[in-house]
């Protein structure tokens, strides 16, 4: 392997100016995250404290192995959705290692809102399983949850990806032998009731826990009963009579001690092997990477000098270093694990293309996980290029991407604009895991260009019509949808949104990839194959 050598002076004033930047969104993006990660206000925080539960960053604390990472996954979900006040959606959701085990952990937020679902929880919840279902992890569902959230009904109850698709999950992934734990610390009403009883072992919290598929007001509208919520489904009901749950717990950290029991006796299942090599770290600082990464987007960066701050002792064995030079293939290692990384170094042409493609088939062929570095403007546009075949040569980049039997892992790490973001296995192209940087920006194009397509469109229609576009109304047009893209280009709203798994610090990202990487070995690779590549 060659060891790449950086051309960036670190002392240079570029360089410090763009890391006096980065450090500004830097700390925003740790300001609001720490805002967002607090569960809800503060009030709910203490009631919840007083009735002796644990919040549920806690509860995930003592359930994974002392002194191990948890990578929580979307925590600005949701962010300035409905005034902001479902922050991280309500649930934290993770992998984490319990017993030596990776495993996927759901829990819901109780002091948000009861725990209750609107449709960026939904999406949270449901994205989790997908990741645990597509890399066979074990799920833990720590309930604390007063089911959906009733007024947002429409957006989370009936479609095919709403509230009901989690216990489908839940029957899929145990039929897939991926067992399914359930905690209940709280509320499971309604269908909230369904998560412990799907669930493949159950605990329950004495006098805390209560699972009932409806609850004690609507007993009384419905048939006149009165009954307290401990007689109609508290824990003595479920572990003594009704048999819906399976182990009595004294409080939140003793039935955590008994799920962790539980871990100890699950079938260890072969892993998914790869050549992997002694951890070394990158002879670059990763934090050099805010010197670095695009403040501003129309700044071009040699990929190069992100990789060799990311991967093991900066190591990095191109391949077709001469050949479509916009995109940067070759081979190196992350914390000991075998990387093939495709890493944007400009607009996409034909050969770049090809070349991404020609990687994918190594890197596929010799079981190699990928690692998409975006920062693409699209592929190239112009009369040559479409009588050249751009539109099939990036139909190969796309078909290889979606095909690809290992392991890929994205990470946007400037602009991720046009049919560029689905070549670079955008997360249509379902990478295992995908994130973004704070200055990162994704959208269908720049602000500036859809705006000039925008005009352009509205001038040919005046123009149709024998007659000019008014210079304002071209001008409001261009400035609306400018405004419109920047706003929705952020990291935030996408992460919001939950079209990535979260934003990273640039320096986290080798930490976040290897945990990936890891996580998805508990999958074995699938055997490769291939569709029709048009020639
Ligand atoms: N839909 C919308 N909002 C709900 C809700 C629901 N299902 N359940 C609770 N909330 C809201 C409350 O209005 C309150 O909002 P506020 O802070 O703006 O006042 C907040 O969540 C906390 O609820 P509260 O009852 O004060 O907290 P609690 O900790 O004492 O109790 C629950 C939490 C979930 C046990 C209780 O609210 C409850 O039983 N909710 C109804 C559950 C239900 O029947 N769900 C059926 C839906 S499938």
């Amino acid at each position: 392997m060659f060891t790449l050598e950086t051309k960036i002076d670190v002392n240079s004033e570029e360089f410090r100016k763009n890391k006096e930047e980065y450090l500004k969104l830097l700390s925003e993006f740790k300001r609001i995250t720490a805002e967002n990660t607090r569960g809800g206000p503060e009030k709910a925080v203490q009631l919840h404290k007083q009735r002796g539960k644990l919040l549920a960053r806690e509860r995930i604390d003592k359930l994974i192995d002392p002194n191990t990472p948890f990578l929580e996954l979307s925590p600005l979900a949701a962010l300035n959705v409905m005034d902001n006040e479902h922050p991280s959606a309500g649930i934290i959701t993770g992998i984490g290692v319990i017993h030596g085990k990776e495993t996927l952990i759901i829990a819901n937020d109780a002091t948000v809102k009861g725990g209750t679902y609107i449709k960026e929880t939904i999406k949270k919840h449901l994205r989790a399983q997908e990741i645990a279902m597509e890399n066979h992890l074990p799920c833990v569902y720590m309930v604390d949850s007063g089911g959906v959230f009733l007024p947002e009904q429409a957006n989370v109850f009936a479609d095919r990806d709403h509230f009901g698709r989690f216990f489908y999950n839940q029957a899929k992934l145990s039929s897939m032998g991926i067992p399914q734990i359930a905690i209940v610390m709280g509320s499971c009403t309604a269908g909230g009731a369904y998560v412990p009883a799907m669930s493949d072992e159950t605990i329950i919290i004495k006098k805390q826990g209560t699972i009932f598929l409806g609850g004690p007001p609507l007993v009384k509208a419905a048939t006149g009963e009165v009954v307290t919520p401990e007689e109609l489904g508290g824990a003595e009901v479920h572990t003594a009579i009704s048999g819906v749950a399976d182990h009595l717990a004294e409080n939140d950290v003793h039935a955590i001690q008994i799920c962790r029991n539980i871990f100890q006796n699950l079938e260890k299942k072969p892993r998914q092997v790869l050549d992997i090599a002694p951890i070394e770290e990158p002879l670059y600082d990763p934090e050099e990477l805010y010197g670095i990464a695009p403040v501003d987007l129309k700044k071009m960066v040699d990929p190069r000098e992100v990789i060799m701050r990311l991967v093991d002792g900066s190591k990095f064995h191109e391949f077709k270093e001469r050949y479509g030079r916009t995109l940067v293939t070759g081979f190196a290692r992350i914390m000991g694990f075998p990387v093939g990384i495709i890493a944007n170094n400009g607009v996409l042409f034909s050969e770049s293309a090809l070349k991404g493609t020609h990687f994918i088939e190594l890197c596929t062929s010799r079981k190699i996980p990928l690692l998409f570095l975006q920062n693409i403007t699209g592929f190239i546009v112009g009369k040559d290029f479409e009588r050249k075949g751009i539109a099939k040569d990036g139909a190969k980049l796309v078909h290889a991407v979606a095909n690809a039997n290992v392991p890929k892992f994205t990470v946007i790490f400037g602009g991720s604009f046009g049919a560029g973001n689905y070549g670079m296995a955008g997360r249509a192209y379902n990478p295992k895991l995908l994130f973004m940087w704070p200055n990162s920006k994704i959208s269908v194009m720049g602000g500036m260009q859809a705006a000039g397509v925008l005009v352009q469109v509205k001038q040919d229609q005046y123009a149709a019509k024998g007659k000019e576009m008014p210079q304002e109304e071209a001008d409001a047009l261009r400035k609306s949808i400018i405004d419109k893209y920047d706003q929705e280009g952020s990291a935030y709203f996408s992460t919001s949104r939950m079209w990535d798994d979260g934003i990273i610090d640039p320096a986290d990202t080798r930490n976040v990839i290897a945990m990936g990487i890891s996580m998805s070995l508990n999958r074995i690779f699938d055997d490769q194959k291939y569709g029709v590549f048009r020639m």
